[in-house]
């Protein structure tokens, strides 16, 4: 079976668990799953329930789609998303992208936990992505194109609409909280970055850091999606502070700033 047909068998999967699809998603990041659980009326499918749809293992992805409601508005949630330094390959990673747009969601906020290579940020802050450096070594549209999904060579001069980020900057005006704008930068992973590749990072136009998010985006641009970015800064980036990068820190900041997260999130869907 090809890969159009296999997006759109686990999208009748999906459609048949629930009264009506979405048109946005969000995606949570490592530590970021909670807001999964503030959605009203909620339908919740595990992600080995979906047809053909990949596992994630990471620790802090949960693995399931929950599907209900935020300001009477309806979200689609993905908590757990799969990586490439998983093992798995770009079109993998962006299947449930893919499935998401077959369901006819218009708008996906992608989220992620991010190291900050700008100095001028701090542990626990929440960044809209303005644009992206792929760095990752692959991009997902590599391969036949499949015209049905969208064409060829794709424009990716605003990859993250400015439309939905001036939306993140009232949403957040409104919660109190400093939003600052940067460059996210996709790497392989799964080891962090020597503190050489940070300066260089640094040089290149890069604000954080991170091993998501960026096959996502370029995947729903092909489709067509709206696309809106939020890194939670969940540690200062390898060489900046005195001390070693571990996963366990990346998870405890997520956790930390879940509620000023949520606030923001139930925000900007409001004034979607
Ligand atoms: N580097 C890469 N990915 C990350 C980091 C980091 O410092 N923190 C969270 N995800």
């Amino acid at each position: 079976m090809d890969y159009y047909d296999q997006v759109n068998e686990a999208a009748a999967a999906v459609r048949a668990r629930v009264r009506e699809v979405p048109r946005i998603a969000v995606v949570l990041g490592s530590g970021l799953g909670e807001f999964a659980n503030a959605l009203g009326e909620a339908v919740s499918i595990p992600y080995a329930q979906i047809l053909h749809w990949p596992a994630s293992r990471v620790i802090g992805h949960e693995g399931r789609l929950v599907i209900g409601t935020v300001r009477g508005r309806g979200i689609a949630a993905l908590s757990g998303r799969c990586h490439v330094y998983e093992g798995h390959d770009l079109r993998t990673v962006t299947f449930a992208t893919r499935v998401l747009g077959a369901l006819g969601v218009r708008t996906l906020i992608l989220t992620n936990a991010a190291g900050g290579v700008n100095t001028g940020f701090s542990r626990g802050a929440l960044m809209v992505i303005d644009d992206h450096l792929n760095l990752m070594g692959g991009n997902p549209l590599v391969g036949p194109n499949d015209d049905r999904f969208g064409p060829r060579f794709p424009d990716m001069t605003e990859v993250y609409s400015s439309r939905l980020r001036g939306i993140a900057d009232r949403a957040a005006r409104e919660v109190g909280l400093t939003l600052p704008h940067g460059v996210y930068v996709a790497l392989l992973g799964p080891s962090y970055e020597t503190p050489a590749e940070i300066r260089y990072l640094r040089t290149i136009g890069a604000d954080a850091v991170g091993m998501s998010t960026v096959p996502e985006a370029i995947v729903a641009r092909h489709m067509g999606m709206d696309v809106l970015g939020l890194s939670c800064i969940t540690n200062m980036a390898a060489g900046v502070l005195p001390q070693p990068l571990d996963h366990a820190e990346v998870m405890e900041t997520a956790r930390r700033v879940r509620v000023q997260f949520i606030a923001l999130l139930e925000g900007i869907i409001g004034q979607l």
